[in-house]
């Protein structure tokens, strides 16, 4: 740490010394403050945002059927992209080099419309269904394709009516 800031100190020093560069906004010197705030910004966005450890996100199950209800909505499951990664080089991507398929399991009930009673939705008792999603386990940096990238809130697969 002493000796990270020691070098900091040495670049900021150098550059101070050899140009004496303007901030366009604000037409004055640049600091050796506004320095160290760039170098502390920059290491902060390099541990916190490095393109490695898969950061948690709510994938909501397909609710193309508005009959069926399910408990949770979603569920949470780990993700890579360029919103939980930053890649230093443009030309990179933040992508998952590493992946699990995890089973979940979901209580659904299905609401049917029961006739001659004003339309009134009548609950079915409750079914518990498994299924397959795809968790994202290691993150890492790679060449941008521009092949279409597979959609990150799908199922993998479902596993109807498991008891
Ligand atoms: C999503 O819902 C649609 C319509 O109900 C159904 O055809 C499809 O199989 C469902 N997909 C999954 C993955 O549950
Ligand atoms: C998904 O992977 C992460 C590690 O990337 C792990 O911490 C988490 O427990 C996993 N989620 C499930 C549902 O297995
Ligand atoms: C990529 O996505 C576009 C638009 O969604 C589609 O028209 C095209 O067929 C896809 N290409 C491949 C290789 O899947």
């Amino acid at each position: 740490m002493a000796i990270r800031i020691l070098l900091c100190t040495i670049a900021i020093l150098t550059l101070l010394l050899y140009s004496k560069p303007i901030d366009a906004n604000h037409k004055r010197s640049i600091t050796a403050d506004d320095y160290a705030r760039a170098f502390d910004h920059g290491a902060r966005v390099r541990a916190e945002g490095m393109c490695h450890n898969p950061h948690p996100t709510i994938v909501y199950v397909n609710t193309t059927d508005p009959s069926k209800v399910y408990m949770p909505r979603g569920t949470v499951l780990h993700r890579c992209s360029d919103r939980t990664g930053c890649c230093t080089d443009p030309t990179k991507t933040c992508e998952p080099i590493e992946m699990q398929t995890v089973e979940l399991y979901f209580i659904t009930i299905t609401l049917q419309v029961q006739n001659g009673h004003r339309n009134r939705r009548v609950r079915q008792s409750p079914k518990v269904e498994k299924f397959m999603f795809t968790n994202h386990t290691l993150c890492g940096c790679r060449e941008r394709t521009n092949s279409n990238t597979s959609n990150d809130n799908t199922l993998d697969s479902v596993d109807n009516d498991f008891r």
